[in-house]
């Protein structure tokens, strides 16, 4: 990817937005998706029709970036992300977040459905995420430099905004929630974790499991977004329960803690 493919992304999309800025966006995760048909004054606009973007075919993502307003806010929403275990590059996966940011995004808000790996967490609980490890075996920064996001090499001693973290906290409980907090470990997948991985993954101070969230991570703080990262815990991690782990289970888990989640981000873009 050159600069002129995410300007050229971004480009497209500016005539297309109904308002002149967007100071949040919100990417949603497994499952997750449904928050996005609760929208204002929404257009959405399929990955398909923005060049550059990639086409989202996992399961429970449907590929529309979405324009509209959530708690009286103007947000843009990723309807769907992109995974690397589709077969995505880590370029490809992340394109989305630059665009984002040429189009005047600060906050970045990151859903995604995990496994949990502590054995205090309970299925439906949500995890603010406050650490990450990557182990997807990549880093979406590699290869050329592009010094007008970003530089070289930067700080990740705090990728997850710690007044976001406050912020996160404080509306749950406003809304009688409470969240729980943790480090989160990504993997490519597709295939689940199997019990010895997750054993090392706990050893190694992970609460949480999933498949995404880290490569945008990483490019969003790259390119000077504060991030607030959301995991719902849609089923325990391989070998924490004796339960057989399957996608629909997640999606279905999505689904049912939908609401939870909508309203706990809704409260939290009214205070951004
Ligand atoms: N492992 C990896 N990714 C996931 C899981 C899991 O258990 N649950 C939801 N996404």
């Amino acid at each position: 990817m050159q600069y002129t493919d995410y300007t050229r992304a971004a480009e497209h999309l500016r005539p297309l937005l109904p308002l002149d800025a967007y100071p949040v966006a919100i990417v949603l995760g497994s499952g997750l998706g449904e928050l996005g048909d609760k929208l204002g004054i929404r257009i959405a606009i399929p990955y398909a029709d923005i060049p550059g973007f990639a086409q989202s075919g996992a399961p429970g993502h449907k590929g529309m970036l979405l324009a509209g307003t959530l708690g009286g806010r103007p947000v843009l929403c990723m309807q769907g992300r992109l995974h690397r275990y589709e077969g995505h590059e880590f370029a490809q996966v992340t394109f989305p977040v630059r665009v984002l940011r040429l189009l005047g995004v600060q906050t970045l808000i990151v859903t995604n459905a995990a496994g949990g790996i502590n054995t205090g967490y309970a299925i439906g609980d949500i995890m603010i995420i406050n650490d990450h490890i990557n182990l997807m075996g990549g880093n979406p920064l590699v290869g050329l430099h592009e010094p007008a996001f970003g530089e070289r090499f930067f700080d990740m001693g705090t990728a997850y905004t710690p007044a976001l973290r406050r912020l996160a906290h404080d509306r749950a409980a406003a809304l009688g929630m409470s969240l729980r907090e943790g480090v989160y470990v990504a993997v490519t997948g597709p295939s689940y974790e199997t019990p010895a991985e997750i054993r090392a993954f706990r050893a190694l101070g992970a609460d949480a499991v999933g498949m995404s969230t880290v490569p945008e991570v990483i490019t969003a703080r790259h390119c000077g977004m504060d991030v607030l990262g959301l995991s719902l815990i849609t089923n325990m991690a391989a070998g924490v329960t004796d339960a057989v782990l399957t996608c629909e289970e997640v999606i279905d888990i999505g689904r049912a803690r939908a609401r939870e989640m909508e309203a706990l981000v809704t409260e939290i873009v009214k205070e951004l």
